[in-house]
């Protein structure tokens, strides 16, 4: 699309349609009805066309595809009222153009939506949400949304497909690195703080945006991790463990709501009635619109749901209101329409919703009210904003293990640094950070000199390829070269690199995955550290250097090798723009880690899925590992290698007794229990305390522990602290067998620790009305 050539004229020439626009009118009427009367008079205007137009989302040619279709010819189809929004148009002046086109051409001058893939930051980026997620510091999450919409907002978009809430816990699936973990309560609390973040309290404010809660529903449950899989489950399991993120976005407001590509009960929930009307719609009162994913309309057919003009028919029918690069509605539904197969008033209701849409945004009262060229000189990767993410990375960091206090490390004395992921920026970013500029990330070498200061050298060598497979580095590299295969063979590469760690007082040696080995369509049979750079380990390792990793990933890894000889691990995710000063700023000490894992560590892929919150079978394992006849398997144990809620920091903290106010629970009331925490260690730190609870009896078997609450404190040295918890009847509530929130009386365990295994413990009698 040649948009950069089209002529910028002024807004003055807006039809006068668009002057009476919202805010002039009767300041007696409320909001809704001021939108609501606005609206109908425009849709009055629309022909049947105009309206279909609104419900096509399209993507300029030239950027790079993730389906089976690129639309094509979109200057045209702007100025004949063809399309409701465009995503994958980047930078203000390119948006202003595309604006303008469609407010001077099209016939009834409707402003466009811009959209994109605001995951983790925008042009500034931030860590993985995975890694986000693994601070467990809501205010921050909510901060780095908010940051992130003031910055693309200045930049042109009004519209973030963001969060991605799917529960996931097969860590073989690539998209688990855009996700909050595996837990249904902090996956909630998470989607309500994002979609604050994005949307702030005002829509139509020039540094808010609309979020995109997708990708609905179930997508992180994908039979083997295999990405665009068959998701298969129960509507208890659905109920109680994978919708209530996605439900705590609706209730947060988010103004829309992606459709996921799989099958819910063999119904892509593209065209799922039950899904996107009965659910989302009439249980939970959604009011905005619905957006499928990528040519999800279009990939109904390969589902087996009929040709193009059935499928499109199926997913209006069911709900969906706006078709992403498919272009099924555009070219089908008024055939439909003629044929009965689709009605005038599912046309009307969807074109309603997006219109609505852009009048909350104040589209209709300014169409270039977020592109402001001075706001996005000011705003976009801003000092300010890179100092958020750096403090974002280090606050997302995991440490796993710190034997003998290897770290954090002195400033003094020689390090070598080893590892194509130690000086690399092509990978920092992670995974979707389509905005930003890796040039402009921080390897780790620069970090590490920028804080490790005079009295430290740092020697590198590169080690290892992240990967010596070519084949598989071909697929790693569609986005630009992520892994690099050296000239010099791998022994070459290994003997520079234990040369190197000989002459140092300490090995650091940054391992792991390329970023685009997790993300869409990035699953993985074997969630190990590929085998070049293992070899690299297990050859740095004989050095007998204290060898300290630190890892990045997208994903859980096995960890098996590397948790028994390595002294320490720190795992840094993709950190982003800041990586190698936040990485530096932890091994140095400026600032203790106090991340914890949201997602469990498998000792074997055999164990996936692996989950904490797991029921507790009729044969529980336990005891005697010599004993048949027990749910458990031969050749590995059950527990995961790091839990969920796990992580160390430079200090320690010890919990005292659980108390609690009260050994019954009454209606309406509540039991608050109390922990005295102490940090018992020699630094300043943060813990994340968690409280867990676990149902006794219940009319269905409910899971061994599910995390209901958390608070993240600071504690200086040798400081001690109360840490309470109210809980209340709403906490031990869950979805019975009629799908049904209700709390049923009985016994419930109290546990609270620093993660989910290491617990204290208490139990108390909820005694019903
Ligand atoms: C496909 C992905 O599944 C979705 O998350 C993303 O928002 C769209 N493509 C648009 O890029």
């Amino acid at each position: 699309m040649n948009i950069m050539n089209t002529r910028i004229i002024g807004i003055s020439i807006l039809c006068s349609l668009l002057t009476v626009a919202a805010g002039s009118q009767s300041g007696s009427k409320t909001v809704t009805d001021r939108m609501n009367s606005f609206v109908n008079s425009l849709m009055s205007k629309m022909t049947l066309e105009e309206k279909i137009g609104q419900l096509n989302l399209l993507k300029p040619d030239g950027s790079v595809a993730t389906g089976t279709v690129v639309s094509s010819d979109v200057e045209n189809k702007i100025a004949k009222g063809q399309v409701g929004g465009l995503f994958g148009v980047i930078g203000q002046e390119k948006i202003r153009q595309a604006q303008q086109l469609a407010v001077t051409k099209s016939r009834l001058k409707i402003p466009l939506l811009f959209g994109s893939d605001v995951i983790h930051g925008y042009k500034t980026t931030f860590p993985i949400p995975l890694a986000l997620s693994c601070s467990w510091d809501i205010p921050m999450i909510e901060r780095s949304a908010r940051i992130a919409a003031t910055e693309a907002t200045a930049d042109g978009l009004n519209w973030a497909f963001s969060p991605m809430v799917d529960i996931a816990r097969d860590p073989r699936w690539g998209r688990i690195a855009e996700g909050a973990g595996e837990d249904p309560y902090l996956g909630a609390q998470i989607a309500k703080a994002m979609v604050r973040g994005y949307q702030g309290n005002d829509l139509s404010a020039n540094n808010t945006l609309m979020a995109c809660v997708k990708h609905f529903a179930l997508y992180g449950a994908a039979e083997g991790g295999r990405e665009y899989n068959t998701v298969d489950m129960s509507l208890v399991k659905m109920y109680n463990d994978y919708l209530p993120p996605y439900k705590a976005a609706v209730d947060a407001g988010v103004g829309s709501v992606m459709a996921s590509f799989n099958t819910i009960n063999n119904v892509p929930a593209t065209g799922n009635k039950w899904l996107l009307t009965d659910l989302l719609r009439k249980q939970w009162g959604f009011k905005g619109f619905v957006v499928s994913d990528y040519t999800g309309v279009k990939e109904m057919t390969d589902h087996g749901m009929g040709d193009f003009q059935t499928v499109s028919a199926l997913a209006l029918n069911a709900g969906l209101d706006m078709d992403m690069i498919s272009e099924g509605f555009l070219t089908t539904l008024e055939k439909s329409l003629k044929e009965g197969k689709v009605s005038r008033k599912q046309i009307d209701d969807a074109c309603r919703r997006i219109l609505e849409a852009k009048y909350q945004l104040g589209l209709f009262n300014d169409p270039f009210l977020y592109c402001n060229k001075d706001r996005a000189s000011r705003e976009v990767l801003s000092a300010e904003k890179r100092m958020a993410a750096r403090q974002f990375a280090e606050h997302s960091f995991v440490l796993l293990k710190d034997q003998d206090n290897v770290l954090p490390l002195k400033k003094a004395g020689t390090i070598a640094l080893i590892g194509a992921l130690a000086n690399d920026r092509s990978n920092m970013l992670g995974t979707w950070a389509v905005s930003g500029d890796f040039q402009t990330a921080i390897p780790v070498i620069d970090g590490m000199k920028n804080i490790g200061g005079g009295n430290v050298s740092v020697l590198y060598a590169k080690g290892a390829n992240i990967s010596d497979d070519t084949a598989f580095a071909k697929k790693i590299n569609v986005f630009g070269t992520r892994i690099d295969i050296d000239k010099r063979s791998p022994q070459e590469m290994i003997d520079e690199a234990v040369g190197i760690a000989n002459r140092s007082d300490v090995i650091v040696a940054v391992v792991g995955e390329a970023s685009e080995m997790s993300g869409e369509s990035s699953s993985r049979s074997q969630i190990t550290i590929p085998e070049s750079q293992q070899r690299l380990l297990r050859e740095l390792k004989r050095t007998g250097k204290p060898l300290v990793l630190v890892i990045m990933s997208g994903r859980p890894l096995i960890l098996n090798w590397e948790n028994e000889n390595a002294a320490a691990i720190l795992l840094t995710w993709f950190g982003g723009h800041e990586t190698g000063n936040a990485i530096a700023d932890v091994l140095f000490g400026n600032y203790s880690p106090s991340g914890k894992l949201t997602t469990s560590f498998p000792r074997s892929a055999g164990q996936i899925p692996i989950y904490y919150n797991a029921l507790n079978t009729g044969r529980p394992n336990g005891g005697d590992e010599f004993q048949k006849f027990h749910s458990a398997y031969l050749d590995v144990e059950n527990s995961p290698l790091f839990p969920f809620g796990y992580g160390l920091s430079y200090t320690s903290f010890s919990y005292g007794e659980i108390k609690l106010s009260n050994s019954q629970l009454k209606n309406n009331r509540k039991i608050t229990a109390a922990v005295t925490v102490t940090n018992t260690g020699n630094m300043d730190g943060e813990e994340v305390v968690q409280l867990y609870i676990r149902d006794m009896v219940g009319s269905i078997a409910r899971p061994v522990k599910e995390l209901k609450g958390f608070q993240k404190v600071f504690l200086r040295k040798g400081e001690s602290r109360s840490i309470q918890f109210d809980i209340s009847v709403n906490d031990l509530k869950f979805y019975n067998s009629s799908l049904n929130y209700v709390a049923e009386p009985g016994e419930f365990k109290v546990f609270i620790g620093t993660n989910n295994r290491d617990v204290r413990e208490a139990s108390f009698i909820y005694e019903g009305k």
